[in-house]
């Protein structure tokens, strides 16, 4: 049954965008799906039986002001995911485009929203944004503009009052996850469900999270009211990657996964979830070990199909 809610989402052709729009859709939940991408195979990897009632699909650039804020007007959303944005290699090697994306994409979500009166924005920083190593600061030009972003959304709440609440995901695995440095993991989680062999190219200590947990934490949001530039961390479970690849053997006895011995230097304590508890109260997370098998099974299930 539809809830009443119309959430527009940024970036959703994405890994977290499809996780997160076959929540909503669970819920009845409308959904205006945008991103410069049209190929929708991770969405139709996860859920093949969309129901195409609830969910309109248009090409949107987050650069360009215009065509965003028309398509705000014209869908009159209750809310905003603003997922869009380049990830770690992408923004070392074209940083101009990375800033253009990565931080006007998301002035232009907040002015979009500011000039429509929409009063529910949830974006995506990350743990990159945090500080880390001798300089005490994000350490690559992606945690710089999360950083940036989240200054950004203080400021809208300052100056206009636009309410927002900025998650900040860690290591996110699950099916679709095909970008981006860490998903080295899910690559892993794959390799064995498929019987291929694989060597993460680090160990770590971080927070891994199944991206059906961080999808039902925006699905829950995208519906909640709250108020200020909130931000949070989204869990405080740490991990190694000798932990990882212990989970992925209980799931697949013979995996042949391994991680190399270059260290990734990672926050892992000082993480504070309250605010996202506040808006949606807490959210039980699958174990390492359930959502490491729910995935093996899921590419199981793929390749077979
Ligand atoms: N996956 C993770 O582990 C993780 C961790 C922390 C933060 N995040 C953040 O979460 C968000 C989603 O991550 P993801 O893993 O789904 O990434 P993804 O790369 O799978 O998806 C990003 C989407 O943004 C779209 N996009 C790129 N440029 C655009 C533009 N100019 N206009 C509109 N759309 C554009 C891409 O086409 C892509 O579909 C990103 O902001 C990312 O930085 C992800």
């Amino acid at each position: 049954m539809a809830s009443g809610d119309r959430i527009f989402i940024t970036g959703a052709t994405g890994f977290l965008g499809s996780w997160i729009i076959s929540r909503l859709v669970e819920r009845g939940v409308q959904v205006v799906a945008t991103d410069v991408s049209e190929d929708h195979r991770r969405l139709a990897l996860l859920k093949p039986d969309l129901p195409a009632d609830l969910v309109t699909f248009h090409r949107c650039d987050v650069t360009d002001a215009g065509i965003l804020e028309a398509l705000i007007e014209e869908t009159r959303p209750t809310g905003i995911i603003h997922l869009a944005a380049l990830q770690i290699p992408q923004c070392r090697e074209r940083p101009a485009l990375g800033a253009a994306i990565n931080i006007g994409g998301h002035i232009n979500i907040f002015e979009a929203a500011r000039k429509a009166g929409i009063d529910r924005i949830i974006y995506t920083s990350s743990i990159a944004a945090k500080p880390r190593g001798p300089a005490n600061a994000p350490s690559n030009l992606y945690g710089v503009f999360k950083k940036t972003d989240e200054e950004i959304a203080r400021i809208y709440w300052q100056d206009h009052g636009v309410p927002s609440l900025g998650l900040r995901p860690y290591v996110v695995y699950g099916v679709g996850r095909d970008d981006g440095e860490t998903s080295a993991i899910t690559r892993a989680i794959e390799a064995a469900a498929l019987g291929k062999a694989y060597e993460i190219p680090f160990t770590t200590r971080s927070c891994f999270q199944y991206a059906g947990d961080v999808a039902e934490m925006f699905a829950r949001a995208a519906v909640a009211s709250w108020s200020g530039a909130l931000l949070s961390d989204v869990t405080d479970t740490v991990h190694s990657t000798d932990e990882v690849v212990s989970a992925i053997r209980a799931a697949v006895p013979d995996a042949r996964v391994s991680c190399a011995e270059t260290v990734r230097i990672s926050p892992c304590d000082g993480f504070e979830t309250g605010a996202l508890e506040q808006v949606i109260g807490r959210v039980e997370e699958q174990p390492l070990q359930v959502g490491i098998r729910e995935t093996v099974a899921l590419y199981r299930e793929i390749a077979a199909r």
